[in-house]
């Protein structure tokens, strides 16, 4: 394991009474290792495969390094077309390892295509993205894994017209992956039927638990990134998650952290990434800790309306904007770091005799600003007796993202198996969905429909 874990401003030695007591650790053991063995024991069953996917994936991975490879070489631009755990997993991790301005840079020092990820149905967003691609040199990835998401068929929809009018039908069909459940779903038989390129999505490979699939594999590979190495490092933090020890165990020592704190009052947790290339793990985390923990009911029935609230940052820039929340507002927060430790470029703050300013500045690094302001914002924090707890990569790399997201999969199957929740369902998705359904007039979704319109009439409007 190449991440290091540093919980010392969780605790009371450091941060007083908002810390937890180091007899805590001994105190909640029996709970500790019933949430421990309740996944463990579900490793690879159930909704639990995305524990196996790093192991487990050779002979798709050679494939897919082949076929999508080429799409790489061929490809001017490549969309994915996806929600949810569909999108925000691929958009972490190309985010982290392509270089900060990809679609920028001219195609000559453009290693890989350009990536879209649009996740969202603004109609004026469509319309930009079909500004800026070739529908001749595009590629486009259909990512969803229950094949009916209302959001990704649409965007489907508009995208294989506008292809079909451009490179005629059969040449059409040779720009689209599509990314689904094998035998199941409005999306796979339209890909059966149309002879789409299609990779499968496990049974029990949730949305958000699903990057490590093709889900997130395909675009991986498409751009150029080192899919056996991010494998490796997801592979190396599992193993590091099957210790039973909480001191050593990162994922379980961090759950029962945060749900301690969460019991505590404090019902925010906040990742804030010091690099730009980590600010959508931000994204992918929120959707993981929110998505997984909001839960109603526990897995007896009982009403707990449970949950912490995730929400995002980005040091430094975040620094001008929450930090004076963070560090004097009510103590409610966990803030969460990510730091890196060696940044894959340096910038040295020039020093030019003619201009005086900065002194301090002069002849530091970008580097060591950053790092310095995470660790001030750290110490201020700790000052003011706020929790919080640092992750540290030692660069931003393949096996360290992969390490990462494991870390977070973990992490949050840990904390929904202490609070005795599903970590897996989401019912208030599901019910947003189907009514979306309703609303469309979908054929099955009539009653839905009618429970819609027996809602109270609204009439508190101010126009
Ligand atoms: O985590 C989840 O299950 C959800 O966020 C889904 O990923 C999201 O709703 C999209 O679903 P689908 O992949 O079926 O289109």
């Amino acid at each position: 394991m190449k991440l290091k874990f540093d919980y010392n401003n969780m605790m009371r030695d450091a941060i007083g009474k908002q810390g937890l007591e180091e007899s805590a650790f001994d105190k909640h053991a029996k709970d500790i290792q019933a949430a421990f063995q309740t996944v463990m024991d579900n490793r690879g069953k159930g909704w639990q495969e995305w524990c196996d996917l790093p192991f487990n994936q050779n002979e798709i991975v050679e494939e897919m390094l082949a076929y999508c490879g080429e799409i790489g070489k061929k490809a001017d631009s490549f969309v994915v077309l996806g929600i949810g755990g569909s999108a925000l997993g691929p958009l972490a991790v190309a985010s982290a390892l392509l270089h900060l301005h990809h679609n920028e840079l001219p195609a000559s020092k453009r290693k890989a295509p350009k990536l879209y990820v649009e996740d969202n149905v603004d109609p004026e967003r469509m319309a930009a993205l079909f500004d800026v691609i070739d529908l001749k040199t595009a590629y486009f990835n259909v990512i969803t894994k229950s094949g009916e998401t209302s959001e990704t068929l649409s965007q489907f929809l508009i995208l294989y017209k506008a292809l079909k009018d451009a490179l005629g039908e059969e040449e059409a069909k040779k720009h689209i992956i599509v990314t689904t459940t094998i035998g199941k779903g409005t999306l796979y038989r339209l890909a059966e039927k149309e002879g789409f390129k299609i990779y499968g999505v496990g049974a029990g490979v949730g949305g958000r638990f699903s990057v490590l699939c093709p889900v997130g594999l395909v675009p991986f590979a498409v751009l150029g990134l080192d899919v056996k190495a991010l494998l490796k490092g997801a592979a190396a933090m599992a193993e590091a998650c099957y210790i039973g020890d909480v001191r050593k165990n990162p994922a379980l020592n961090s759950a029962f952290l945060q749900v301690m704190a969460m019991q505590s009052g404090k019902n925010i947790s906040v990742l804030m990434p010091y690099a730009d290339s980590l600010k959508f793990m931000a994204d992918f985390y929120c959707q993981l800790w929110a998505e997984s923990l909001g839960k109603a009911e526990d897995i007896n029935g009982k009403t707990v309306h449970t949950g912490q609230t995730p929400a995002k940052s980005l040091g430094v820039t975040d620094q001008h904007s929450q930090v004076q929340l963070y560090t004097e507002g009510p103590f409610d927060k966990v803030v969460t770091f990510l730091a890196v430790d060696e940044f894959r470029t340096t910038q040295v703050i020039t020093d030019d005799k003619a201009i005086d300013a900065g002194e301090f500045l002069k002849n530091h690094t970008m580097n060591e600003l950053i790092n310095a302001e995470r660790k001030a914002t750290e110490f201020a924090l700790r000052k003011a007796q706020r929790a919080n707890f640092t992750i540290t990569l030692p660069t931003v790399t393949e096996e360290t993202v992969g390490e990462l997201l494991m870390y977070f999969m973990y992490e949050t199957a840990f904390a929904g198996a202490m609070l005795h929740i599903d970590t897996f369902n989401q019912p208030g998705v599901e019910e947003g969905k189907k009514a979306t359904f309703a609303m469309l007039g979908r054929v099955g979704y009539e009653e839905k429909m009618k429970e819609i319109n027996a809602a109270p009439k609204l009439e508190k409007f101010i126009i």
